[in-house]
């Protein structure tokens, strides 16, 4: 199999590795005078890009520190940027080519929010929506105040030729936390491996897995112009998706997703279902999320967390679904199993591999404060992902896995023979009208048993209150865009 050779100096840092971050800053802006933002984004912007070079570089450092082979650098800024449709129709004028159609509608669009269930614009963070969004500067680092720094410094620099809309810091959480969301689980564990990029750990016995059970995937699920996943087959390339202009080539899709959670509020829904269901609350916040807080997985360790497990990168994602034909290690509706069901659909890997995205996203609010029994402070995700397709990849996911209660389908009960309907993704599956969900077999039977329980969900801990469709384009088109 050849191996795809990515231009990484063209390609922004954020989406094929991460731009290295404990704060990051989400600058939404509207252009406000097209002919001087192009001027000063060549003067100042453009030549300062993160790209995907850097933050390959920048892994290597931290890589190189675990070892105890220390190099001395500076603090390292991140910058980013994206542009939605209307951002791009300024740049470009009307006669513009079109991209991806869910780029095209907009994620704020009543269409995007019929498709995927989401709550009407208007119940949406007010300052988010009071004006048009035409971009987003991503700005990160290891600070809160080393990014307000950088942010100020843009501000200046691009003056009137940008309105801010909307300006949010995201920040990992503090101390023991670091690396959890909100709701207290590790995140970041899985994501795609790229073909081309993410080096085999295990290269004789597994050339078509980074780490242990992280699938590589080619690099045009990703990023326009290059080979695509084959959706015959898991491993071969598909073809390359004709570019629909020739400057999108390494760009990416992004979406953003600003979600609110309310802490509390799940913390008390899971400890009173538990008790109903007579089982201790760990076990049932695992059985919603299909992993434990430490990040082990509920197909290794399907009635304990174990932590060793959990923060071990060779262990943690080294599993699949099928032999868990009736749901008995995690329930078919966890969110990790609605959000990447592995081989359990009957279009096995091949058919998911075409499903997948790479996730960057960063808490933001503060800790749940003592007594704040019910949410009092807002806090949750800024939930970043990047794709080639948007409606095949992350409105696929949302729409045909997490908020349909029939996924996975084809599944019966062992005992009886009866089909199952597994229910919503608990964290972020939404039912029409903000509808109550439900999710099968919150109690597990394991190894065995036949016991039939069922996770009623009239309120929702995950809120989005903002959302926004970006093109982020390579380095190179971004000068063109700006010529
Ligand atoms: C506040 C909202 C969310 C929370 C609290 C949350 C939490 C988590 C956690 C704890 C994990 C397990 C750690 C990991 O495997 O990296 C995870 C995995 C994942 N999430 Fe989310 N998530 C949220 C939103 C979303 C959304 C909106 C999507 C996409 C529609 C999504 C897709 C995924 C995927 C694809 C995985 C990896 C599954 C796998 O490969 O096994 N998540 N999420």
């Amino acid at each position: 199999m050849y191996t795809p050779q990515l231009e990484l100096d063209d390609i922004q840092g954020d989406m094929l590795v991460g731009m290295q971050k404990n704060a990051e800053l989400f600058l939404f802006f509207k252009i406000t005078d097209a002919r001087r933002f192009k001027m000063l984004m060549r003067q100042y912007v453009v030549g300062q890009v993160t790209n995907a070079r850097t933050t390959v570089e920048r892994e290597r450092i931290i890589e190189a520190r675990k070892q105890g082979r220390p190099r001395s650098t500076g603090p390292w800024l991140g910058l980013n940027l994206g542009f939605t449709c209307e951002g791009l129709k300024h740049l470009l004028g009307a006669r513009r080519p079109k991209l991806d159609p869910a780029f095209e509608r907009g994620a704020a669009d009543p269409a995007t929010v019929a498709r995927l269930n989401d709550p009407p614009t208007g119940e949406w963070l007010h300052d988010f929506t009071s004006d048009r969004i035409d971009g987003v500067f991503l700005l990160a680092g290891p600070e809160r105040d080393f990014v307000a720094i950088h942010e100020s410094s843009l501000r200046r620099r691009l003056g009137a030729a940008v309105k801010v809309v909307y300006a949010e810091t995201g920040m990992v959480r503090p101390g023991r936390e670091k690396g959890h969301e909100h709701f207290g689980f590790t995140d970041n564990i899985s994501q795609p491996g790229i073909r081309g990029l993410t080096r085999p750990s295990r290269p004789s016995t597994e050339p078509d897995q980074g780490l242990p059970g992280q699938a590589l995937v080619w690099p045009g699920e990703f990023l326009l112009g290059y080979p695509a996943q084959n959706p015959k087959h898991p491993d071969r390339p598909g073809p390359v998706v004709p570019l629909p202009a020739s400057w999108a080539k390494n760009g990416s899709y992004m979406v953003f997703r600003r979600f609110e959670q309310r802490v509390p509020e799940f913390r008390r829904f899971v400890t009173a279902q538990a008790a109903r269901l007579g089982i201790y609350p760990e076990l049932l916040a695992a059985r919603v999320v299909g992993r434990w807080r430490s990040g082990a997985p509920l197909e290794l360790m399907p009635l304990e967390d174990n932590r060793w497990l959990g923060a071990n990168p060779m262990r943690n994602n080294d599993f699949s679904y099928a032999g868990d034909l009736f749901q008995r290690a995690c329930p078919y509706a966890a969110h990790i199993r609605k959000a990447n069901p592995r081989d359990d659909p009957p279009g096995g890997m091949a058919e998911t591999r075409t499903h997948r995205i790479i996730r960057r996203s960063i808490p933001f609010g503060p800790e749940v404060q003592p007594g704040e029994t019910v949410t009092r402070h807002r806090r949750g995700l800024f939930f970043v992902c990047y794709q080639a397709s948007i409606e095949r990849q992350f409105e696929f996911i949302q729409s045909r896995y997490s908020n349909s209660p029939d996924f996975v389908t084809g599944k019966k009960r062992p005992d009886t023979g009866a089909p199952v309907t597994p229910g919503f993704d608990p964290i972020i599956g939404q039912n029409r009208e903000g509808g109550g969900r439900f999710m099968d077999e919150p109690a597990p039977n394991y190894p065995y048993g036949n016991r039939r329980t069922m996770l009623e969900i009239p309120e929702e801990f995950v809120v989005l209150t903002g959302a926004a469709y970006f093109f982020m384009p390579s380095i190179k088109a971004l000068r063109n865009l700006v010529n």
